[in-house]
């Protein structure tokens, strides 16, 4: 069995935000300046008091006290304003995939660094989590990563971004690999004789997983009215996927692929008027077809979670129920260009049709559809609610009529939760 022992920050997580946020809080709570956002980051690293005393010019007492103030913050949200790095989630699938003995040996504390795999849902792919005792806040590195390796073992590799990670593993006497993405630098790692450098997490898989195939990512789809909020939604879902470290790919329909996008530029046309409701949902299957083949599965094959501006839904919707062509015979026209390919999770974002006009007459210009009657968008609301009802298990379904910021909440959580039992399973 092989030992893959990894740091916590500057390796898996990318936790400056939470640290920067808290000291933010000390030194504003005690009426200190703080410097220039660019020069923000030497405080990520030395001990607080040292920053504190240097670069804020505060007395020990002073210190003392925004150490306090610090803490408090830290320990209750800055620890959470973290990210994962793009593609840590797929590497740890595939060592557990291989059956290797997978543990982390940290700086911080034990149960903080729990709580924060627990959080980010990536408690579950480490066989050990260690960090410092109450009582040893000093432990070194090559304790830390001793600790964290089984009774018996035979090959076993650490994984860190600064120099003390590189010679902790050095004194156990184990293979050193530094990341480069993290807080330290090349040279700092080649400096502290590291065995191999990786610069980016895509590297990172590729020595410790050569050849292997990339778990397979997810098909994840967003749907609603013109005027749900769509784009903003859409924006907040990324970020939160990519802060728990998965690959998102962005795509659109109408579009999604070079000839799919020629085929929007007809769609939406205003001047085409005269379009038989056939011949729209022909051109909106064909753009799919294009788009399923040409990127949704691909970005999928390649362990990319993909993020569509809506699919199929919305040909039942405006197709099916605005243009009245009716659900089933729409489902018939894409059965051939979807073939099988459906979103693990589908977000609609439920709002009336009216307050969707609503929130449409304030904004600019309307497009062939959003010009459409109030009728129309009815019609399109019931075919949605339709579809939702068929299939309770695919949608995620959020209250979108409240403020963008809960709506963005709600959605990750529906959608997070999903995409962990599908990452169990
Ligand atoms: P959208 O990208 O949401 O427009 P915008 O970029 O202006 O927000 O979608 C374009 C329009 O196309 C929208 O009104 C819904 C419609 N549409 C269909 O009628 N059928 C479909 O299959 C798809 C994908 C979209």
């Amino acid at each position: 069995m092989r030992c893959v022992i990894f740091d916590l920050d500057g390796t898996l997580t990318q936790s400056h935000e939470g640290i920067l946020n808290s000291i933010a809080h000390a030194a504003e709570t005690m009426g200190f300046a703080l410097p220039p956002e660019a020069e923000r980051m030497k405080f990520v690293g030395p001990p607080l008091d040292y920053s504190f005393r240097n670069y804020l010019g505060m007395t020990p007492e002073e210190s003392m006290r925004a150490v306090a103030l610090y803490r408090e913050r830290y320990w209750s949200v800055g620890m959470f304003e973290n990210r994962v790095y793009p593609g840590i989630r797929n590497l740890l699938r595939m060592l557990k995939r291989r059956g290797d003995w997978v543990a982390v040996a940290t700086g911080k504390p034990t149960e903080p660094s729990r709580k924060i795999l627990e959080h980010f849902g990536l408690l579950r792919y480490f066989d050990r989590v260690v960090g410092p005792d109450e009582n040893d806040h000093r432990a070194e590195k090559e304790t830390l990563i001793r600790r964290a390796l089984p009774e018996t073992w035979e090959e076993a590799v650490m994984v860190g971004d600064r120099c003390f990670d590189i010679e902790g593993g050095r004194k156990v006497g184990i293979r050193t690999v530094g990341v480069c993405y993290g807080y330290g630098t090349e040279a700092e790692l080649r400096e502290a004789d590291c065995d191999e450098t990786a610069a980016t997490v895509d590297a990172l898989i590729n020595l410790l997983c050569p050849g292997e195939a990339r778990p397979a990512g997810a098909f994840l789809s967003v749907e609603g009215l013109d005027g749900s909020g769509k784009s903003t939604q859409i924006g907040l879902l990324a970020d939160a996927l990519d802060r728990w470290g998965f690959e998102v790919v962005h795509s659109r329909e109408p579009g999604g692929s070079p000839v799919g996008e020629k085929i929007r530029d007809i769609l939406l046309d205003p001047q085409n008027r005269g379009m038989e409701p056939l011949t729209e949902a022909l051109l909106f299957a064909a753009s799919r077809a294009q788009h399923v083949r040409e990127a949704i599965r691909p970005a999928v094959a390649a362990g990319k979670t993909l993020l569509c501006d809506r699919f199929v839904d919305s040909s039942v919707a405006y197709q099916g129920g605005g243009r009245g062509l009716g659900v089933q015979r729409v489902l018939e026209i894409n059965r051939e260009a979807v073939d099988g390919t459906w979103p693990l999770v589908t977000l609609y974002l439920d709002i009336p049709h009216r307050e969707a006009l609503k929130r449409r007459m304030a904004a600019s210009d309307p497009d062939r559809m959003e010009a459409e009657p109030e009728d129309f968008h009815r019609r399109v609301e019931e075919a949605y609610r339709a579809m939702i009802a068929a299939h309770p298990e695919r949608f995620a379904v959020v209250d979108a009529t409240r403020s963008a910021e809960e709506v963005g909440k709600q959605a990750a959580e529906q959608v997070l939760s999903r995409l962990m039992a599908a990452e169990e399973a």
